[in-house]
């Protein structure tokens, strides 16, 4: 099939290389020409691992970049992939998604479908619906499917080749048996359903995974309280079928493009709908109150901050991405900032868009050793794997005071005590029940 993709971010990109990569003949369409231009050249705008080497394999063949729509007059589906940044009041923007829907009027020459792949609010197929038309689009000439996508930076093509369902939602059998081919080899559960019902599955889906880890964020302090290992708690239940291990990874919280974002947006919709919806408010609650708590952990461990050279270990939002939206490392560095503390900063992708993102006065490194050197404590808050191979020995060296925060849980609370380190995590204590167990034997 032909297909116009319109938007090249993180989701438009990957889906459109991903269809190209199907056999499909895929153009895809962005504002930016200087997107379109490294795109050309064969390189990603952003670190996606794999997404390279994809663009490469097909471009040129069944893959092409361009400014303008033109492509769309040939094609028999336009995708809409542009971004839904959130507004003041938490509602998403449609702005971006009405004017990819306005200016592919003129493409509507023969019956297309209009996949709309961005993550919107219930009824925004409505909305959708009406721009075309009023933009003066024929009726019979267009159907609208909303086909939400699941995949997950940092993994974002094995997921998209790899997804756990796909979500077909249109009031037009023809227009989701269309989308339905496209993925045609993809082998996974497909649901059909209508526009609304897969509007609301992406928000209901990305809200439960925000649900999920402010329930163990919230149960980790508890847990801390009573000298109990949320890890191992998480643990636990994980084996519980019914709750899994998935998602239970107590530590900073969550941030990216998609998880606030959309518990925000649903929280809006909620609102509107004169809903209060207790159990969202809470989560989002929880989430926004753990920046605060590593500040006040760190303080408990090195009292007054001021003019202390504090280490922070990983920036973006999560690792295996240079994505800084949301990343709870912001509220930490502008909270340290404000109680004038001293920071350096390390991370092994994220350190170009962080800098247009953090205050200069934060210093950034060009190895995780150098941003410790000196430093009176260290922040864990990015569980980049490469962290996890850090010598502790010449790591104490480096440092100043050897006190270790791990917002992240991704240290073992003993080994870091063995190798001298004062040591602090987002509810784990400093020995495991089965550590400790296995030392009373
Ligand atoms: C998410 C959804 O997973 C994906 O299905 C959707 O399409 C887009 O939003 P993404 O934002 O790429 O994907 O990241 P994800 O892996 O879900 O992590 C989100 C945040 O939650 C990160 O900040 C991560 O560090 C945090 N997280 C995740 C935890 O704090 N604990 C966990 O157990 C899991």
């Amino acid at each position: 099939m032909k297909i116009t993709v319109i938007g090249t971010g993180y989701v438009g990109l990957t889906t459109g290389t991903v269809l190209a990569e199907l056999g499909h003949r895929v153009a895809c369409v962005d504002k930016d020409p200087r997107k379109i231009l490294t795109l050309r050249d064969g390189r990603v705008p952003f670190y996606e691992p794999g997404l390279n080497d994809l663009i490469k394999k097909n471009l040129g063949k069944n893959l092409e970049f361009s400014t303008d729509l033109d492509s769309a007059g040939e094609s028999e589906i336009i995708m809409i992939a542009v971004g839904t940044p959130p507004a003041e009041n938490g509602s998403p923007d449609l702005d971006f998604v009405l004017k990819a829907a306005l200016e592919s009027v003129p493409f509507l020459n023969g019956y297309k479908v209009i996949v709309i792949k961005s993550t919107v609010p219930v009824g925004t197929r409505r909305i959708v619906e009406h721009v075309l038309i009023a933009g003066g689009a024929d009726r019979s000439k267009f159907d609208i499917v909303s086909n939400p996508e699941f995949l997950r930076e940092g993994i974002a093509v094995w997921d998209s080749f790899n997804p756990d369902r796909i979500v077909i939602g249109s009031d037009s059998q023809k227009a989701a048996e269309i989308c339905r081919s496209l993925y045609r080899p993809i082998e996974c559960p497909v649901m059909l359903t209508t526009n609304e019902a897969a509007e609301m599955i992406k928000y209901a889906a990305n809200v439960f995974l925000a649900t999920k880890i402010s329930f163990i964020n919230e149960l980790a302090g508890i847990c801390e309280a009573y000298g109990v290992d949320v890890k191992e708690v998480a643990r636990g239940i994980g084996y519980d079928k019914r709750i899994g291990h998935h998602f239970l990874r107590a530590g900073a919280g969550f941030g990216g493009s998609c998880l606030p974002k959309d518990l925000s947006g649903l929280l809006s919709m909620a609102r509107k709908a004169g809903k209060k919806a207790l159990l969202l408010q809470a989560v989002q609650e929880v989430n926004a109150g753990l920046p605060e708590l590593i500040v006040k952990k760190t303080e408990d461990l090195l009292g007054s901050l001021s003019n202390k050279k504090i280490a922070i270990w990983g920036l973006s939002f999560k690792p295996e991405t240079d994505d800084m939206r949301f990343a709870p490392s912001l509220p930490v560095i502008r909270l340290l900032l404000q109680k004038k503390a001293v920071l350096t900063a390390y991370d092994p992708i994220a350190m170009d868009n962080a800098k247009t993102v953090i205050p200069d006065s934060v210093s950034m490194t060009s190895t995780m050793y150098e941003a410790a050197k000196g430093c009176e404590a260290l922040i864990l808050m990015t569980e980049w794997d490469i962290f996890s191979k850090v010598n502790l020995k010449r790591l104490k060296k480096e440092m100043k005071k050897p006190v270790f925060i791990d917002g992240r849980n991704a240290f073992s609370p003993l080994e870091l005590e063995k190798a001298g380190f004062l040591f602090t995590g987002m509810g784990t204590s400093s020995m495991t029940t089965m550590e400790a167990g296995f030392l009373r034997r």
